[in-house]
């Protein structure tokens, strides 16, 4: 038998295989073609042989029996991992339609609190704090929607700052758009990311009759929240929106509130969090965040990692029980994440920015994402003259440019997560931050061992039937 693996090895070509264990379960991953599997540690163990590792064949052989070895070999074969020679793998196309479907616009660079993580400069953006003017947001909406000549759907985020620190120009914009919708025979989605601290009642039927969803920010409990959003005048932010979310809980469709909370340094105690946007508040889901960037004060370190992903294991198995008692446990991005990676997910870009996805200031300049604007090195163009030379750089950086992508395992999975974060800590776009890797890459595995355990047990999980989409659905039905 030892003849055998030697010159198995040696005369065959074993594909890219990345292998981890999670809770007793071993899964195998063919890194190229996203395909998993769950297996007995001896498919590990051999993988590591033949995938060049320092195992020897006889370490193999004192620990397994030659017929086992055998048996992984014959399985090898079948599953296309030893092949004759390397197999050619169906090409990513990267020609991507270059319409930008999902537009983030920000109305206002103003805003009533001072988060002590805001990327946005507790939203001034590092600038003057001011407004959009109704002038450039028909300039922007023009834009949108004449680059947009295929889409029929198209997303708009209103976002700053705070963007309800203009009310005016939202209430003008979500009429326009219904003008816009029949003139260019499109829909446009609208949704709202906002801090949750300013509502009336002109503002919750504007969301009722136009079917606007709200990301609201919600780090968890007060304590938890005040921690780092403060109000510019001191107050407690928490207070000023629980009453807010009362209110919009009962009067609007839930499906279409989505609670976001930054997890910021020293905060790692994720159950606390989703107990309380679920069970206390009353949410559908909610959606967690680490802080990830340049403040020192508040990102996230390598300690508060470690725990973040141990606390997080509880809620993926959370998750789990609830499926197994017919019951729903939406937490983004988890969820959607064991969705792509049971459908075989294969990314060459972390997220659309600067290709499918934009962000425009309240000047009209043009950006791949929130998280750039301020930075004049990345303004792709400008809503008056379209995209720029600059935006190309974004269509560059697939996982096969991209300096630690090319050799990582989860590259297809993850396709080079967020781009901005090592932007913003003073790296070339082409370059990584290694606490956003780690995130990506235990999200990977941990969506991996969701969706294992959801084929072995034949639980029931269909993203698509999710009752948070039927906001979604009811609005493009
Ligand atoms: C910049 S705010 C703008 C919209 C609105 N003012 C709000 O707070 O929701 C958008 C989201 O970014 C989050 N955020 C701000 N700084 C962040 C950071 N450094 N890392 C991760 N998320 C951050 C906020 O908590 C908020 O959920
Ligand atoms: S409410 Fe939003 S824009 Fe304002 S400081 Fe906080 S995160 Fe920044
Ligand atoms: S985990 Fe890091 S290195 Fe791997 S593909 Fe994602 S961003 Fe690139």
């Amino acid at each position: 038998m030892g003849d055998t693996l030697t010159a198995v090895k040696k005369d065959k070509f074993f594909i890219d295989t990345y292998h981890f264990s999670h809770n007793g379960m071993n899964i195998l991953l063919d890194v190229n073609n996203s395909n998993f599997y769950s297996v007995e540690k001896i498919y590990c163990d051999v993988a590591d042989y033949l995938g060049n590792s320092k195992t020897t064949a006889d370490e193999i052989l004192e620990k397994y029996e030659a017929a086992e070895v055998q048996k992984v070999l014959e399985d090898f074969e079948s599953f296309g991992f030893l092949c004759d020679e390397e197999p050619d793998y169906e090409k990513i196309e990267i020609e991507r339609d270059k319409e930008v479907i999902n537009l983030v616009m920000n109305v206002s660079h103003n805003c009533n609190l001072r988060c002590k993580y805001c990327f946005a400069a507790t939203g001034s953006y590092n600038g003057e704090r001011d407004l959009m003017s109704r002038e450039m947001a028909d300039k922007t909406l023009d834009w949108f929607l004449n680059q947009a000549k295929q889409s029929k759907v198209l997303n708009l985020n209103l976002f700053g700052g705070e963007p309800l620190t203009n009310i005016p120009l939202v209430k003008y914009i979500v009429n326009r758009c219904q003008d816009l919708e029949k003139e260019y025979d499109k829909k446009i989605f609208i949704t709202i990311s906002t801090n949750g601290t300013i509502l009336n009642e002109e503002l919750v039927q504007l969301i009722k009759d136009h079917d606007i969803g709200l990301q609201i920010s919600i780090d968890g409990d007060k304590e938890i929240h005040d921690a780092n959003r403060p109000a510019a005048n001191g107050k407690s932010s928490y207070d000023m929106l629980a009453e807010n979310v009362e209110i919009l809980l009962k009067e609007v469709d839930p499906a279409g509130l989505i609670p976001r909370a930054t997890v910021a340094k020293g905060v790692t105690d994720v159950p606390r969090i989703v107990n309380h946007m679920l069970d206390d508040m009353h949410f559908k889901c909610v959606a967690l965040t680490p802080a990830l960037g340049s403040y020192e004060e508040t990102s996230y370190r390598q300690e508060d990692l470690d725990d973040y992903f141990k606390r997080y294991d509880e809620l993926a198995e959370t998750f789990l029980e609830k499926l197994r008692s017919g019951e729903e446990y939406n937490i983004y991005p988890f969820v959607s994440e064991v969705d792509a990676v049971s459908k075989g997910i294969r990314r060459v870009y972390g997220c659309g920015s600067g290709l499918g996805f934009a962000s425009v200031d309240i000047k009209g300049n043009i950006y791949p994402c929130m998280r750039f604007i301020g930075n004049n090195d990345y303004i792709i163009g400008h809503v008056e003259d379209g995209f720029n030379e600059k935006r190309q750089m974004f269509f560059d950086r697939t996982v096969y440019n991209r300096t630690e992508c090319k050799n990582c395992w989860a590259k297809h999975l993850c396709g080079g997560a967020c781009v901005a974060v090592q932007v913003e800590c003073g790296e070339p776009l082409e370059s990584y931050n290694p606490l956003v890797c780690q995130v990506a890459k235990r999200m990977a595995e941990l969506a991996m061992y969701a969706s294992s355990v959801i084929a072995k047990e034949n639980l029931n999980f269909d993203m698509r039937k999710l009752t948070v989409n039927d906001f979604i659905r009811r609005r493009f039905s």
